[in-house]
């Protein structure tokens, strides 16, 4: 399977944070469903897919997302559809923890599981120091979260479709909302960082970005 270089960069160029959505417009089901395809299929580390894809298509819980968003206030309600990305706490990120058993138990053969979790262990208590704090098993399950928010958005691009990444939130008050809402699962779930997707109003501003040679440094 190939795809050209000027097909790839074009959908790179295409993509913008985009403000405004065209409320006339909408996803279809299959466009839709296959950017959330290439969510689901991204990689993460010791596949601990820590990731849901909540879409949020209800007017009620849109206007309340809103009102505690400034960073999706003006892309909602007009985003045709509007994604927050899940990301799984502490509880279910630590090595010995149900939840990654399970996973490390698809991942490699049965012989090679009591090894491969000390190897888990040893990663994520003295490589990574995850386990030094709560934080930090949370933020590094949210890091991974960031490989599908990546992938969904090029996808998009790549049909054509318009998206927005959304940090501009305060994580407790939405944590709070989501919690009421039942969407966290008495805890095994936070908030990561949210996506609105559609079509664009107006074509985009400048594109601001560093200079390729700032940004790349080869070593030979
Ligand atoms: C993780 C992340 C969170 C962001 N949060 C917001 C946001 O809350 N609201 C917003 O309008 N733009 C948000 N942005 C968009 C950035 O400001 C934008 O990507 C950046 O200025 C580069 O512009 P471009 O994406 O149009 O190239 C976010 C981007 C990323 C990657």
């Amino acid at each position: 399977m190939t795809m050209t270089k000027e097909e790839i960069l074009k959908a790179h160029h295409f993509r913008h944070a985009t403000k405004e959505f065209d409320p006339s417009k909408t996803i279809s089901d299959d466009d839709f469903e296959f950017i959330l395809e290439t969510g689901r299929l991204s990689p993460s580390s010791f596949s601990s897919e820590p990731w849901r894809f909540v879409v949020v298509q209800n007017e009620e819980l849109r206007n309340k997302i809103k009102n505690i968003s400034y960073g999706a206030a003006s892309k909602l309600p007009e985003a045709s559809h509007f994604v927050i990305i899940l990301s799984r706490t502490a509880m279910d990120m630590r090595y010995d923890s149900a939840y990654q058993k399970e996973q490390q138990s698809k991942a490699v053969p049965k012989e090679r599981l009591t090894r491969h979790l000390e190897i888990y262990e040893e990663f994520q208590r003295n490589d990574f120091k995850l386990l030094d704090h709560e934080r930090f098993l949370i933020d590094w399950g949210i890091k991974q979260t960031y490989i599908p928010l990546a992938n969904m958005m090029t996808a998009a691009a790549q049909i054509g479709i318009d998206s927005c990444p959304i940090e501009g939130f305060d994580i407790e008050k939405m944590n709070t909302l989501l919690n009421e809402e039942g969407l966290l699962e008495d805890g095994h779930f936070t908030i990561s960082v949210m996506i609105a997707f559609g079509y664009r109003k107006k074509d985009p501003g400048p594109r601001i970005r560093l200079p390729f040679e700032d940004v790349v440094k080869w070593v030979k």
